[in-house]
């Protein structure tokens, strides 16, 4: 017999059924339903809605079914349909008839609601602390790598040299802007929708406040149509997932590229590798390519969920049902993401010789040549034209800049001078952009100090 069986003359169809439940997700949900179970019985004991002796007599049966479930022993049931009818009914298995009591003046609607919003809570908390330990294992490297110089990129060409630890740091602030996020999100997260009912309230005199102080939110949702349709936390979060899962993809993006034989900047850790089944001197990077392509299915879920409440009139309707397996999915998918990245990044080996290799290679110091003009009185743009001259120049005779002898740097300009070949070594350049934010070393010891500080407040 289903909870609601009574309005019903014949028994469900099979397929509906299966097409109907959920309990084959939502029972992740378990503990958080019976968590806002608890609070909801002691709240009707102590407003005097139900007896002493029934409602403690609920708590003590909601405590042996959340055992149950936790140890695999309670049979969850499709027949049932989902997390909040299945715990009823293994409640009344247990205690009688007496657990029809627990959903007094509640319905499904709120109740989903609210173990939505538990269940967030706990999430963005460990998103935050797996964040912040990304976070930490970049500043290792970082401050391990004060001293590296690689070629800075723009549009994928090399630009300007930077320090290793500035880029690593680069990583460390983006993140923090996901953290921060996370933060924000909580505070509308975290308020009680419980108390509105199928959709208009309860004729029972409830207590939403003790409800909310009991289960630690900040405050009510002050109206009940809102309560029970409100799913902008849940597109709030999977927004808020997107751009973590962006970031993590735009750096696994990097740590393929530099992994290859073509950068040769790093090298992941064996443990953070596989191989390949018919190549044997393969080493792929499977953790930071698979990290880029689950991107797209937390982009999917968040999408997925705005088109679903696109088109719903107030208040509850069944299509709501499918915020869950998204926030669910994205939830893990990061978890996983971020639970790997802190070790594999404190573990890569970082190939400093190769970096500096590259970086003596290339026209990354022509912006300095330029400066080094100008500061002598050549107006700037004159200088660009002559610098880009002398690449052409390099270029055609298979050289870098540093490589032309003073004669030959005078022939473009007579400015030059033999301190050229000091200005235009790589180290000086960064050591240079002692700007705030800049590269140069103490700029980035700077920068270093800020992260962890920041990351202290995580
Ligand atoms: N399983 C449902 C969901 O996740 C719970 C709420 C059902 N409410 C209802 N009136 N059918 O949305």
């Amino acid at each position: 017999m289903k909870l609601w069986g009574g309005r019903f003359t014949k028994p469900t169809n099979q397929l509906v059924e299966e097409y109907t439940a959920s309990i084959q997700f939502d029972k992740k949900l378990a503990q958080y339903d019976i968590q806002g179970s608890l609070a909801h019985v002691k709240m009707l004991k102590a407003c005097g809605i139900i007896p002493v002796q029934d409602a403690d007599r609920i708590s003590d049966g909601l405590q042996k079914v959340a055992a149950s479930i936790e140890n695999g022993e309670a049979a969850l049931q499709q027949e049932y349909e989902d997390i909040h009818m299945n715990v009823e009914k293994l409640l009344i298995n247990e205690i009688g008839t007496v657990g029809g009591k627990l959903h007094t003046g509640r319905s499904r609607n709120d109740q989903v609601a609210l173990d939505m919003r538990l269940y967030l809570r706990d999430t963005v908390a460990d998103l935050i602390r797996l964040l912040t330990e990304v976070q930490a294992s970049l500043c290792k490297q970082a401050e391990a790598n004060l001293d590296t110089v690689l070629p800075g990129y723009t549009h994928l060409q090399r630009a300007q040299p930077v320090l290793f630890a500035h880029h690593m740091l680069a990583y460390v602030f983006m993140f923090q802007r996901d953290a921060e996020r996370l933060k924000d999100s909580f505070k509308r997260i975290n308020k009680l929708p419980l108390g509105a009912g199928a959709l208009a309230g309860t004729t029972f005199s409830i207590d939403r406040e003790y409800v909310a102080k009991e289960l630690h939110f900040d405050g009510i949702c002050e109206n009940s149509l809102d309560a029970v349709s409100d799913r902008d936390f849940v597109v709030e979060f999977l927004s808020d997932a997107s751009l973590i899962a962006m970031h993590l993809s735009r750096m696994s993006e990097e740590l393929v590229q530099w992994s290859s034989a073509e950068f040769n900047f790093i090298e992941l850790d064996d443990a953070f590798c596989t191989g390949s089944s018919m190549m044997p001197q393969k080493k792929n990077p499977d953790v930071p390519e698979l990290v880029r392509g689950k991107t797209g299915r937390v982009y999917g879920h968040l999408h997925g969920m705005l088109t679903m409440l696109k088109g719903l009139p107030l208040a509850y309707n069944k299509d709501m049902q499918e915020d869950k397996e998204g926030m669910l999915d994205a939830a893990e998918t990061l978890r996983g993401a971020l639970a790997l990245f802190a070790p594999m990044i404190e573990t890569m080996h970082v190939k400093k010789e190769s970096m500096y290799q590259a970086v003596r290679a290339d026209y990354s110091n022509a912006t300095d040549l330029a400066d080094y003009l100008t500061a002598k009185g050549m107006p700037f743009r004159h200088s660009h034209e002559t610098v880009g001259r002398i690449v052409l120049h390099c270029i055609n005779h298979h050289n870098y800049l540093q490589d032309l002898t003073l004669d030959e740097f005078q022939t473009f300009s007579d400015l030059i001078e033999e301190d050229i070949f000091d200005a235009l070594d790589p180290e000086t350049i960064v050591n240079a952009r002692r700007s705030t934010g800049g590269t140069a070393r103490q700029s980035v010891e700077e920068q270093l100090t800020k992260a962890e500080a920041m990351l202290k407040d995580n």
